[in-house]
Formats: structure tokens, sequence, C-alpha cells
């Protein structure tokens, strides 16, 4: 049997992918999700590409009881990757106490039920810890600013609370990737991301203006010191995210890490700005976009895109899919889910 490994918030965006990756390196994935933001219909369209269902579990890991009990009944479990965490930055505004409880009680819950007991642990965490960095590409040494959300504090205090047991708790072996802009879709496209009613994020916006479902898209500002004036974001092909995920697994399975805690960027050293993904979905799908350009938005931080030299030295990884495969995949799904609504 190989190597079992939990995804928790295995049926989300980024979940499903990894899931798949994992299958695709070898490992037996298992999912703990409790379907609070994604369909369980996405297991279906796991086992369509790797030819199985995966292991499905639905609870609310806020319940430490529950925790305990998977625990207990799975000691073959080897390693974990955590994604199940709420994560829209201007929910987060609306509601931090339900983000800093969903967000802390899961994660410690998990980690208190491993103590004592050797476990390998991926956490998903978010470049959104630098906030507007001084100096680009952003490296892993950049410090970490003040956080704009009560989402991205649970990713800078997550960190620490990982970093601080790591320190006092040697059977622990952690690494937290910092993701920028996960988009795009598996190359199937029966799975990809599945926002639950009017999208905060570019990517989805866009297809689903492409698509009709939105009339227009807004550019958020194009009066910001950049090549045309519009954000500057380093965005990442989800499938791509996956094998980051695949990477942090085996460099701890194979006894490679150097400490019980590393932190790794993930991203592909390129900035893209909001112009430029706009042209590069019309150029790769030859969709033309309604768009037009609007004011601001509150929050947004001007350039941020990172250095990933140290996830290529040390797991073994680089981003090898272009700003056209995202954009072409995110289309093919967009169009998919058109017909076979969740
Ligand atoms: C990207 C750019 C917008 C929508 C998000 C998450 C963050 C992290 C990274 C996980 C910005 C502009 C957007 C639109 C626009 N993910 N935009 N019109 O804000 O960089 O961060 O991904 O950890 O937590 O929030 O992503 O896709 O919302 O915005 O002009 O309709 O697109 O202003 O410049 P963001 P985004």
């Amino acid at each position: 049997m190989s190597t079992k490994i939990l995804v928790t918030g295995g049926t989300g965006f980024i979940g499903s992918h990894t899931v798949v990756e994992l299958y695709n390196a070898g490992y037996t994935p298992v999912i703990i999700d409790d379907l609070s933001n994604s369909s369980v219909k996405i297991l279906d369209q796991i086992e369509k590409i790797i030819g199985m269902k995966p292991e499905f579990h639905q609870f609310d890991l806020c319940d430490q009881n529950k925790v305990n009990d998977f625990v207990a009944a799975n000691p073959d479990i080897k390693g974990i990757i955590h994604f199940a965490a709420f994560k829209a930055v201007g929910e987060s505004v609306q509601k931090p106490l339900e983000y800093y409880r969903n967000n802390f009680f899961s994660l410690i819950n998990l980690l208190a039920a491993y103590k004592g007991k050797p476990i390998n642990f991926v956490f998903s965490s978010s470049c959104t810890v630098y906030g507007q960095p001084d100096v680009l590409p952003v490296t892993e040494a950049a410090p970490v600013k003040k956080a704009e959300s009560p989402y991205g504090n649970t990713k800078q205090i997550a960190e620490e609370i990982l970093a601080e047991t790591a320190a006092v708790s040697k059977n622990y072996n952690i690494v937290a990737l910092r993701y920028f802009n996960p988009v795009g879709a598996h190359e199937s496209a029966l799975i990809g991301e599945l926002p639950i009613g009017v999208p905060q994020n570019l990517v989805p916006f866009i297809t689903q203006t492409a698509i009709g479902k939105r009339d227009k898209i807004t550019v958020f500002g194009n009066d910001y010191d950049t090549a045309d004036g519009s954000c500057v974001r380093d965005y990442i092909h989800v499938v791509d995210l996956a094998n980051a995920h695949v990477a942090a697994i085996k460099r701890m399975e194979e006894g490679k890490s150097k400490a019980n805690y590393e932190v790794y960027n993930i991203g592909t050293g390129k900035g893209t700005t909001v112009l430029e993904v706009i042209h590069a979905f019309e150029d790769s799908t030859g969709e033309k976009l309604n768009y037009m350009i609007g004011p601001r938005r509150a929050g947004d931080i001007e350039k941020v895109y990172g250095d990933a030299t140290k996830s290529t030295k040390e797991l073994g990884w680089t981003a090898e899919l272009n700003i056209e495969d995202m954009m072409k995949s995110a289309w093919e799904w967009e169009k998919y889910i058109k017909n076979n609504p969740f």
C-alpha cells in the first residue's frame, strides 16, 4: 500500500488538484472536508481523472473529538496537507471571529491530535504575510508585515503557531508554502475553481464575464506605479501549485529537511499586471472581454511577485505552466461548468 497522505479541504480548489497530483506521484490521498465551501461532486470528478474515488470523511476539524477519533482510527497516515480554512479577504473583515475560530481551531486540533506522534505537515500559507514588500521579487527572508485583513492575520499567526510548536516538539516535521495567486484548472477541465456567488478574485471574474454570467469586469485602478497602471501579481497555475505540495511531502519523507519548520515561496517569480492578464485571456482564448477601468479596491497592494529560488533549490520544484496555460485552462473549466452545473 502506498503512503497515505491526509488532505484537509481536499474537495476545494487547490485541495482537489493536490489530491490528483499526490495520486499521480504514487501516494494514497485521504480527504477530510466539511463541504462548507465545496461540492461533494468533486469526488466523482477526481475519480474521472485518476480512476479511483479517494477515501472521504465529512466533518468539521473544529470538533476536537472527531479529529482525535479520526487520528486514532487512521494510524497509517504519514503526512498531512492542511488546506481547510476560510480564505476570502473581504469576508474576513466582516466576520473576524468566524475566521479566527475556524482557521485556528482546525489547525490546533490537528496538531494536538498528533502530539508526540511523528507526522509530516504541509501548511497552506500565503504571500499576504508580506503585505507590500519593500524589495521585489520578495524572498522568504522578507519581513512579515502587519496583516491587512483577519484572513491574512490567520495565516501569519498560524505560521507562528507552527514555528513555535516545531521548536519544542521534534515529532512534527513542518513545511509552510506561501502561495501567490493560484489560477487556472486541470487540463481535463473536470476540476477547477468553484467560487460561490460573485467572484472576488480576478480570473474567475474574467471567465464569468466571458461566458456571459457577468456583463463586464472592472479593472480596480490603472493609476498605480506599474507598466500599465494596473496592479501586479504573481499568478501561478494551480497544477504547478499542487505539485509544490507533493515536493514538500517528498522532501520531508526523504529526510531532506534542514529544520523541522521550513518556509517556501510558491510563485513563478514573474509579475503580471491586471491588464496583461486580461489581454492574455483574450489572446489565448480568442474571446473579447468587456472591461472598464474603475476606482482602486481598498486593501489592494500595488505589486507583489515572489522569488522562488529557494523552492527550486531545496524542493526541486519550479513552475512550468505560463499565463496562457492558466487562461486557457480557466476558460475550458468555465465552459465545462456551464454545461455541468455543480
Ligand atoms: C488580483 C488583482 C485586484 C478582481 C488573492 C487572495 C489572497 C491570496 C492571493 C491566497 C488585484 C484585481 C480583481 C476584479 C480587478 N490568496 N482585480 N478586478 O487580491 O491579489 O489576493 O490571491 O492566499 O489571499 O485574496 O487576488 O484575484 O482578488 O486580485 O481588477 O474584478 O486583480 O485589484 O490587483 P489578490 P485577486
